[in-house]
């Protein structure tokens, strides 16, 4: 599994990048107006977090277009920031012919709010190189996001989607809306390919209690060796 960080954050990004293991960001609407992001430095604010996480880090950046060919020319925009933006559209109808021609022309997209393995499918079918089920607004409104992640994970796949996607590649599911560690947990075992998680997430994904104290006791009996 690999770990995006789901922010727009510029410090935990690079407090998130520095410590080695993080492979892409995603950022969203709300995200980015959350840190009082303005409208006329949005492009410039991805562009800074491309640069931060390096090239090969991808970096999803949501188109806001409501149509087809707006969101296609708004996607057009945002992939010329740098080649490591993808594109991110929501699921539906309009969403679907977007990826579908953003894909032809070897844009990225991942397709976000996604919440049903019909959903998924049709992304997969339109183009879409990642496709991102959410977890917790789908346990919000009572129902089982992480059943939804496992089937969407099964569904996705029992098929060969390498001649649908930009270059061939395979399709990853990025387990979305994560919550919590134990959501990272229950995603990995049932093989969803990235999970994008919040910053305060991360940090408790590095923390276990029996890991604070066997350095606690280390560290009192290494006291111990230096003094004999
Ligand atoms: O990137 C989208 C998703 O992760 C949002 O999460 O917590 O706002 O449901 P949340």
């Amino acid at each position: 599994m690999k770990f995006f960080l789901d922010t727009a954050d510029l410090a935990e990004i690079e407090e998130a990048a520095s410590w080695g293991a993080l492979a892409g960001v995603t950022t969203n609407p709300s995200l980015y107006a959350k840190i009082g992001g303005r409208l006329e430095n949005f492009h410039a604010h991805m562009k800074r977090i491309c640069e931060i996480v390096g090239p090969d880090c991808p970096v999803s950046a949501e188109s806001v277009a409501m149509t087809r060919d707006e969101i296609v020319r708004d996607g057009l925009e945002l992939a010329e920031i740098a080649d490591n933006i993808v594109v991110k559209i929501p699921t539906m109808v309009e969403g679907l012919a977007a990826t579908r021609a953003l894909a032809d022309q070897n844009v990225p997209v991942n397709m976000t709010l996604c919440f049903s393995v019909p959903q998924a499918l049709l992304a997969a079918r339109a183009g879409a190189r990642y496709i991102s089920p959410f977890i917790g607004r789908f346990d919000d409104i009572s129902d089982d996001g992480l059943a939804q992640v496992g089937n969407i994970v099964q569904a996705i796949g029992n098929y060969d989607f390498t001649n649908n996607t930009v270059n061939g590649e395979q399709i990853e599911i990025i387990a979305a809306s994560v919550r919590s560690a134990n959501h990272v947990t229950q995603c990995a075992l049932m093989g969803a390919d990235i999970a994008t998680v919040p910053f305060g997430v991360l940090k408790k994904m590095v923390q276990h209690p029996l890991t604070d104290r066997g350095l606690d006791s280390f560290m009192k009996d290494w006291e111990k060796v230096q003094n004999a």
